[in-house]
């Protein structure tokens, strides 16, 4: 530990305004990760910098901190510009899987670590643990030769990578302090820095179902993520995309799994395809393969078009132990013993499907988790046959619920209270909005 430095004084000026210098960012890090640091005095830092903010300076050099305060993964043996992405998270998003198959087959090898889900967002893992046999917790010799043979492998987040942030984030959840954009932005890119990528593409999400709700607030944590790219040499290019309803109709695991494959067959879910495109098309820009954004987007568009990708996700899925069989033949994913529908009170059109609520609903039929270590039902989920904007007559089904649980009236309560009926026609919504490099 740094002599002379006191972590009362590193509070109090913080408190007061001034600028955190590299050294005194070091020390609180590198204090709080080896329990030097209690956690009442980092509470009472977080809180200050909850309120002063951080300036590019600060914020990027606290994602340092944070990168060396524990492993970070060497992708060097694997061939080939490495291309990262990450969402800041929402209901239905099952963009990875449409993207990684899309990438990888316009020769950017894809070397992925994801979460598990935990409340009303799910996880990728656990999406991809609804196909029987995957396994996503390969060792690093596995990992580098499936992405150098197949040039996907998405495996679960291991090793002691950013055990700053780990114990941040647990402090930040019961500090009122998560939503802070210096101390999510930090989160977000040390993760992705210690996973090893050359580039970084961030869909940051806006609206009712996102941690941004407003598209202002968006661009800020997205500026200050690609900043912080910028002052640590990682080229980050930031979509903003629309959070105020569900991506696509399926939210759960297997039914986000099913989803992903439809569209890599070619189904024209607007939302889904369109945002998985521009994330698709940054990427392959920022791997060197297309020179600009309308290039990249109409070539993307015709490789998602022609099934080619389904190939290359259909065989990453057999690489990583699951049943390939579920590409041709989707029944065989997990299936719920109990199915609901839900119907449209009046006629209208649908001028609301609240995305968290949405979530919240799903994770009660037994397709999320409450706590983090509760086990999780990968057949249960949310099928939504509307959108907003959508025209509906009454009685017409707008939902269909999945469960292995036979009495769903709290799901079936919250999601009906989530989705909105308007008399008047209700404009579509556009789904990306900005782009931040
Ligand atoms: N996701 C993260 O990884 N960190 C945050 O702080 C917020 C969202």
């Amino acid at each position: 530990m740094l002599s002379g430095m006191r972590m009362s004084d590193i509070i109090e000026k913080k408190r007061n305004g001034g600028q955190l210098q590299t050294s005194e960012i070091d020390f609180f890090i590198k204090g709080y990760t080896n329990d030097k640091i209690p956690d009442y005095q980092v509470s009472a830092l977080l809180m200050v910098i909850y309120y002063q903010g951080m300036n590019k300076q600060e914020v990027a050099d606290l994602t340092n901190a944070m990168v060396e305060s524990g492993d970070t993964i060497d992708l060097t043996p694997i061939k080939g510009k490495k291309v990262d992405k990450h969402s800041t998270g929402g209901v239905g998003d099952k963009t990875s899987f449409i993207v990684a198959p899309l990438v990888a087959y316009m020769g950017i090898p894809v070397a992925k670590m994801s979460g598990r889900g935990l409340g009303h967002t799910g996880g990728t893992i656990d999406k991809l643990e609804s196909i029987e046999g995957f396994n996503a917790e390969l060792n690093r010799e596995q990992f580098l030769h499936n992405v150098n043979k197949y040039k996907i492998a998405i495996i679960s987040q291991s090793g002691n990578l950013t055990p700053a942030d780990k114990k941040l984030y647990a402090l930040r959840d019961v500090t009122a302090t998560v939503d802070s954009i210096p101390l999510i932005a930090s989160s977000i890119m040390s993760k992705k820095i210690a996973s090893g990528a050359d580039a970084i593409v961030l869909d940051v999400k806006t609206g009712s179902g996102a941690f941004m709700k407003s598209i202002e607030e968006a661009k800020e944590l997205a500026k200050t993520m690609v900043d912080i790219g910028k002052s640590l040499n990682k080229k980050t290019v930031a979509i903003i995309s629309d959070m105020n309803q569900p991506l696509g109709y399926e939210i759960g695991n297997a039914n986000e799994v099913k989803e992903a494959i439809e569209v890599l067959k070619g189904k024209k879910v607007d939302d889904l395809r369109k945002v998985s495109l521009a994330i698709a098309s940054h990427m392959t820009i920022l791997g060197g393969i297309f020179k600009d954004y309308s290039t990249a987007y109409k070539e993307l568009e015709k490789v998602l078009d022609s099934g080619l990708a389904l190939e290359t996700f259909k065989s990453f899925i057999q690489a990583q132990g699951g049943n390939p069989d579920i590409v041709d033949n989707p029944s065989k994913l997990p299936q719920s013993k109990y199915k609901y529908e839900i119907k449209s009170p009046k006629k209208g059109f649908i001028s609301e499907i609240e995305a968290q609520t949405i979530g919240r609903s799903a994770m009660l039929l037994g397709a999320g988790r409450k706590t983090k270590d509760e086990p999780i039902d990968h057949s249960a989920g949310i099928t939504l046959t509307k959108k907003i904007g959508d025209k509906v007559d009454a009685g017409e089904i707008i939902a269909l619920l999945q469960s292995n649980i036979q009495d769903v009236h709290d799901s079936i309560e919250i999601l009906s209270k989530a989705i909105n009926i308007s008399d008047k026609p209700v404009k579509e919504i556009s789904m990306v909005y900005d782009i931040i490099d």
